[in-house]
């Protein structure tokens, strides 16, 4: 399963690029609007970090020709691996229809059902996002949807991916993971609790105890 970090924060972005083998960022308006800078020096800062590896950022437009022109300026204004985002409104599936055709990578968003994720991929998606925990929040078993949408996928012969988002704990990640999901974006705060447990920080405090005990202090293999 691939993780993809789900902020636009450059510092975030740094730290956990550093740990965790990202295979990208995705942004959306609100994430964008949280850091208060010009829209293309945080894109241009986000490249600076994660080089060639996916980056998913999103149109604002509503109709079909807006949508198009947010894509077409996108695609112009940054180069590379480029997936762009459409919500899966009406005018969202034309867009990507039309934008599939000319050799477009698209990511669906803001997808709520799994008849909304089949249509998105239809269309041409490579990419479909369901809000897990958006969909928990209208008591809609988000994991549930994520699995449907990966075994719809799967039936169906299509190479769709399923990019799951909207995370607010580790629970919801891991489960999406067992059901098969190809790849999940999560905040920060999310991917740090991942990774971390305090009963590996004691067991390693213990491991060091017990070696100092006989080698000493400052002893490490290097330097034996
Ligand atoms: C990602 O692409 C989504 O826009 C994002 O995960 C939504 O997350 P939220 O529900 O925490 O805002």
């Amino acid at each position: 399963m691939l993780y993809l970090l789900d902020t636009a924060n450059i510092e975030e972005i740094r730290k956990c690029s550093e740990v965790f083998p990202l295979a990208g960022v995705t942004t959306n308006p609100s994430i964008i609007s949280k850091e208060k800078k010009d829209f293309f020096s945080i894109i241009k800062d986000i490249k600076s970090i994660i080089g060639d590896k996916m980056l998913h950022a999103q149109v604002i437009g509503e109709t079909e020709s807006e949508i198009i022109k947010d894509a077409e300026t996108l695609r112009e204004k940054i180069d590379g691996n480029l997936y762009v985002k459409f919500p899966v409104t009406l005018e969202g599936y034309k867009a990507m229809k039309a934008l599939k055709l000319r050799g477009f990578k698209i990511t669906a968003t803001a997808i709520y059902t799994p008849q909304q994720a089949l249509l998105a991929a239809n269309c041409g998606a490579d990419y479909t996002a369901p809000y897990v925990n958006r969909i928990d929040n209208i008591s809609g078993m988000g994991v549930h949807v994520v699995s449907m949408i990966t075994e719809l996928f799967k039936h169906h012969n299509l190479e769709t991916k399923v990019l799951a988002a909207s995370f607010k704990n580790v629970q919801q990640v891991h489960e999406v993971a067992v059901a098969g999901c190809q790849s999940v974006t999560i905040a920060p705060d999310i991917m740090w609790k991942l990774a971390e447990h305090p009963l590996t920080d004691m067991s390693v405090a213990q491991f060091t105890k017990d070696w100092e005990n006989i080698y000493g202090k400052d002893k490490k293999i290097y330097n034996l």
